[in-house]
């Protein structure tokens, strides 16, 4: 880990080394194409365009789920600083940290030196938010780090004060089976000291055809995101997908609770990906799943967090109980107790 060039005095960049392509990058790629059902690891949505388009979806009549959790977070950004009290804001998957803003004023409300960390895969959303937001506000001092969660879980800058919170909005933990989930929430809960907090957004279990809809917007957006992977990956490994030979296919399964993303393959046809020395073939109909997003049971995934030593402190939902906003504070395990 490096500390970059700065361009403005408020602002510090945590780089991460070897941003070059290496086959290593692209293992995760290879794995999931060999599996029965082939799958593609959904942060290869986010390249720029990638990112520009998701943005897109967010203010879609049908994507319910950022301006619901947009609302609450209006109703109950109060709440949460009362709760937390001054305290440093690291953000996962931060993208345009539209929603965070509202966290952003009403911490800075409480007349300290507010400090956020926003994290993305997308450098180009991150660069463009980071001197946005510096702009915004003057008294703002950021430190923005681009990387996958997994790398910034194991590079989180030290905390600069003794109180801190990590923000996980907009469901993301979704795109996460079950074991994957777990996982996470532990390496969370070890990149956090005890007393220190977690605010977690989670999309809710609802009518299907609610949920399918917002995977299926009438423009076509989320058809043109799910094929913009192909894009992406064309460029980062010297691939050939071509986008014509796909569709968007997005469905509810009902017995996993999740959304299933998946390109279909429209003819028989064979891959390359001239970067990793791979090549992949498909049949006619055959789908590549590009990405998994769970819809929560808010009991259960209260009593997991619990399990796992997060003490939930507060639950917000909105009026129809579509979407929720839980804050954690990380519980100290025998051990790390006084
Ligand atoms: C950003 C992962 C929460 O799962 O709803 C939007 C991504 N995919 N439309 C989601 C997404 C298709 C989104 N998350």
């Amino acid at each position: 880990m490096r500390i970059e060039y700065c361009e403005h005095p408020r602002l510090r960049w945590i780089a991460l080394e070897s941003p070059q392509v290496t086959v290593a990058e692209g293992l995760d790629v290879i794995e999931g194409l060999s599996q029965p059902q082939k799958t593609l690891p959904c942060r290869y949505f986010y390249d720029d365009r990638g990112s520009a388009l998701f943005e897109q979806i967010c203010d879609l009549p049908e994507y319910y789920p950022t301006r619901t959790e947009q609302g609450i977070l209006e109703q109950y950004a109060r709440a949460i600083t009362q709760l937390t009290g001054a305290c440093e804001l690291v953000e996962l998957g931060s993208g345009s940290s539209r929603k965070t803003r509202l966290l952003l004023e009403a911490y800075s409300e409480l007349d300290y030196e507010l400090q956020y960390c926003p994290i993305d895969v997308s450098a180009g959303i991150l660069k463009a938010t980071a001197l946005d937001l510096l702009g915004q506000y003057p008294k703002l001092k950021l430190c923005g780090l681009a990387g996958t969660y997994e790398q910034a879980l194991a590079h989180l800058p030290p905390a600069e004060s003794e109180n801190r919170m990590l923000i996980f909005l907009g469901s993301t933990i979704g795109n996460l089976d079950e074991a994957a989930c777990d996982r996470f929430l532990t390496r969370i809960r070890q990149a956090l000291q005890p007393g220190e907090f977690f605010l977690l957004g989670v999309d809710l279990q609802k009518s299907i055809p609610i949920i399918e809809a917002a995977y299926n917007d009438a423009q076509g957006v989320t058809a043109q995101f799910n094929l913009n992977m192909l894009q992406h990956l064309n460029r980062q490994f010297q691939a050939n997908f071509d986008l014509h030979q796909f569709a968007h296919w997005a469905f509810y399964n009902p017995i996993q609770h999740q959304i299933e993303m998946h390109l279909r393959s429209l003819t028989a046809q064979t891959v390359q990906f001239k970067a990793l020395e791979y090549e992949v073939s498909l049949e006619a109909g055959e789908t590549i799943q590009t990405e998994i997003s769970r819809k929560f049971h808010l009991p259960t995934l209260i009593s997991k967090l619990e399990h796992l030593a997060f003490h939930p402190l507060g639950t917000w939902t909105d009026s129809q109980g579509w979407f929720a906003l839980l804050l954690c504070q990380r519980q100290c395990s025998s051990g790390d107790c006084p």
